[in-house]
């Protein structure tokens, strides 16, 4: 038996089979979950191609987070068809390419507004969308991603910026949710070659560092172990744990040099 039989999980993200949420979408669907996927605009078509990769081809539903009107009918149609959720992944990244190349100064608020309102503020506006469904499953599970925000990396910028507000945010959702029996926490992942990455002007730049100074060694083609450490949080494996970051990177993060 998986350690998620039975639970229903909404997985946000999915682009292609590269993406991070792939790899935790087939490895839920592996471990017993039933799960939904989301889309959105132009990408659409490709999440619809993509879900036929998976064990079993999953329903994929329409979600710009940005449009309230989706996020009411995604609610709308999960409680028809489930009328609950055991958990939530937020895989959902985007800066507009002036917040990725050149310096700090490179953007202006109309550009780094988008980066935070998609990559970092979406995170309360999935909650907040899917909260009486979370409510209504007794206990569960919100789980988001993060690439380490505490130091400043070569041209990831505003998305940096952003990253260190979906971490701030995560805190505040997990002490505003608990009492609900949810918890948030975020799964601070090492760098993998995803279309997301590829608009990060300094990715190259860790092709080499990463693996030669993880204690654990790290391959940027393989979203495995995200995908385990997403499956063990959605899972009742973490039944006490909120609010926390936890680094899938092959202990980078541990090593001064
Ligand atoms: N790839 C890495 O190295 C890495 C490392 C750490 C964290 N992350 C994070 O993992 C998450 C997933 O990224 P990925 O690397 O799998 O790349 P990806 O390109 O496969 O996934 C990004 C997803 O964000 C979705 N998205 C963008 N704008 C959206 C919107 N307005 N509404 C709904 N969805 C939207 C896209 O459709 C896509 O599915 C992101 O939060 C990213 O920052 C990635």
């Amino acid at each position: 038996m998986g350690i998620l039989e039975g639970k229903k999980i909404l997985i946000t993200g999915v682009l292609n089979d590269q993406s991070l949420a792939f790899g935790a979408a087939k490895l839920a669907q592996e471990q017993g979950a039933e799960i939904v996927l989301t889309g959105v605009g132009r990408g659409l078509s490709i999440t619809q191609r993509t879900a036929r990769k998976l064990p079993i081809t999953p329903e994929v539903l329409e979600l710009d987070i940005t449009n309230p009107d989706h996020l009411d009918a995604v609610k709308s149609h999960i409680a028809s068809k489930w009328n609950k959720l055991d958990g939530i992944l937020h895989s959902i990244g985007f800066a507009p390419s002036a917040c990725l190349e050149g310096d700090i100064f490179n953007a202006q608020w109309s550009d780094v507004s988008v980066a935070l309102e998609v990559s970092a503020y979406s995170l309360k506006a999935l909650v907040e969308g899917m909260l009486p469904l979370l409510i209504t499953a007794g206990t569960s599970s919100v789980v988001g991603l993060d690439f380490d925000a505490t130091v400043a990396w070569p041209g990831y910028n505003w998305m940096g910026v952003s990253k260190a507000a979906l971490e701030s945010l995560s805190r505040y959702l997990a002490r505003d949710v608990g009492k609900h029996k949810i918890r948030v926490n975020l799964i601070s992942a090492g760098p993998v070659k995803t279309i997301a990455a590829k608009s990060v002007s300094g990715f190259n730049a860790f092709e080499t560092l990463w693996g030669d100074r993880s204690p654990l060694g790290w391959s940027l083609t393989d979203s495995e172990p995200v995908a385990k450490a997403i499956v063990a949080f959605l899972s009742d494996w973490f039944p006490a744990t909120t609010g926390e970051i936890v680094h899938v990177d092959g202990g980078y993060h541990a090593m001064g040099a």
